[in-house]
């Protein structure tokens, strides 16, 4: 079997693995970028919709879930949500930011692929797509990569295989297969930005599937003021997808209905309107089927007038922490992300590194740091991608 040596190679080609190659082989060094899928950058392509939401211009470390809340901030720092938007500027690809700083293609999330291949193709890298690998050696010096049909060996090895949400996709875990087997610890991944499921009691809320209201989300300390969405199998929309990330199974997550009331708001709408009902005193502001569910539940005696304030207080106390117990999530078949991942705690934040395997770098989703819906998800690919580059 024929054997071919690289100045790097890079197992993974997307959104991490074309950064990062795509800037060594600029670099000067000779870069193999190697996946099992017929085409990089699979996620990129399906992402934003299929509009790409390429980064954030928000882009900070506290918007990453990570067990080490500080280990993004040296490459989020050096590789800026602007360097990125520069790139696509030179392109001439137009975009558009839709809100919270989120900036995607107005044309196609393909432009972006297309903007990597262009760059890999300045920097001389080789492509090796639908090859899996198989046996990963190491000799203390280079380490060497079974590929269909040849032996690949360098002295720097890239995991940029990503985490193992939507497996359809061709997405694994074997970053952390790989990372373990160099002896490097994986904070437990779980699925992220992926919706919850409910049942028991709480199953009668999916008769509001397709219903979407403003809302503030929290699980923990963590909260996010964005759309929420019944779905037929529980609850779905950006904020609940990011409260996702930092949910834990047998924890409640807590809903504030009406983010922008008053606290006395009900007793406010009684005294203005005694006759009004707590249902239609919602509809105002909600979606009428969620406001007549809601009134339901709390199961109010009629008119507002007829109701003490107390009750009422209690009623709007609810309102404002609605509390949910997931009994799970949608698993990584439709997880958008994984958190967890590769330790930080053996990775040099600098050059994403292995402290002690010198020559072996992860970036990317394999890395256990994942960002917020929003961007930030691929600037975090981006950054990392790029930290690695400069010491390939
Ligand atoms: P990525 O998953 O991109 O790449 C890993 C590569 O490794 C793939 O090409 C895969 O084929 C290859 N691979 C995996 N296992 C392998 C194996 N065993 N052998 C060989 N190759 C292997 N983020 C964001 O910021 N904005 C957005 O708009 C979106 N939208 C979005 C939509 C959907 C539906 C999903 C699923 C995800 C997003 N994301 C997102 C998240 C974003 O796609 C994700 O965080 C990045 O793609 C991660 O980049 P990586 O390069 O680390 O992994």
């Amino acid at each position: 079997m024929s054997s071919h040596s690289y100045d790097a190679i890079v197992l993974g080609a997307g959104a991490a693995g074309l950064m990062c190659a795509a800037v060594a082989g600029q670099r000067g060094r000779r870069v193999l970028l190697v996946d099992h899928a017929d085409e990089p950058g699979k996620k990129i392509i399906i992402s934003g919709g299929g509009r790409c939401n390429f980064t954030n211009v928000h882009t900070a470390p506290d918007r990453y879930v990570s067990a080490n809340p500080h280990f993004a901030k040296s490459a989020l720092g050096r590789y800026r949500a602007a360097d990125f938007l520069a790139l696509v500027e030179r392109y001439g690809i137009a975009w558009h930011e839709k809100t919270l700083g989120q900036l995607f293609c107005d044309g196609s999330a393909r432009q972006i692929v297309a903007l990597l291949l262009d760059q890999c193709r300045l920097g001389g890298v080789e492509i090796a797509l639908s090859s899996p690998f198989g046996e990963i050696g190491h000799d203390g010096d280079r380490f060497t990569v079974a590929l269909p049909g040849r032996i690949v060996t360098a002295p720097r090895l890239v995991l940029a295989t990503g985490g193992p949400s939507i497996p359809k996709l061709g997405a694994t875990g074997i970053a952390y297969d790989i990372a373990r087997r160099f002896g490097l610890k994986v904070v437990e991944p779980r699925p992220a930005l992926v919706p919850l499921t409910l049942g028991g009691d709480e199953a009668l809320f999916r008769t509001l599937s397709g219903v979407a209201a403003t809302v503030t989300a929290s699980a923990g300390k963590a909260r996010f003021r964005e759309a929420a969405l019944f779905t037929h199998r529980g609850l779905s929309g950006p904020a609940i997808l990011q409260v996702s990330s930092y949910w834990r199974p047998r924890e409640p997550i807590a809903i504030d209905f009406l983010p922008d009331a008053e606290r006395d708001w009900l007793i406010g709408a009684k005294r203005a309107q005694p006759r009004t009902t707590l249902r239609r005193a919602l509809a105002a502001t909600l979606p009428d089927r969620l406001a007549e569910a809601l009134a339901e539940r709390l199961a109010l005696p009629g008119e507002l007038g007829a109701t003490t304030d107390r009750q009422l207080d209690e009623a709007a106390t609810r309102l404002s922490a609605w509390r949910f117990l997931p009994n799970g999530s949608e698993g990584f078949a439709k997880a958008e992300v994984t958190v967890g991942g590769i330790s930080t705690a053996d990775l040099s934040s600098q050059t994403l590194e292995a402290r002690r395997v010198p020559g072996l770098h992860a970036i990317g989703e394999a890395v256990d740091v994942t960002g917020w819906l929003g961007g930030y998800n691929f600037q975090w690919a981006w950054a990392s991608g790029w930290a690695a580059a400069q010491v390939l």
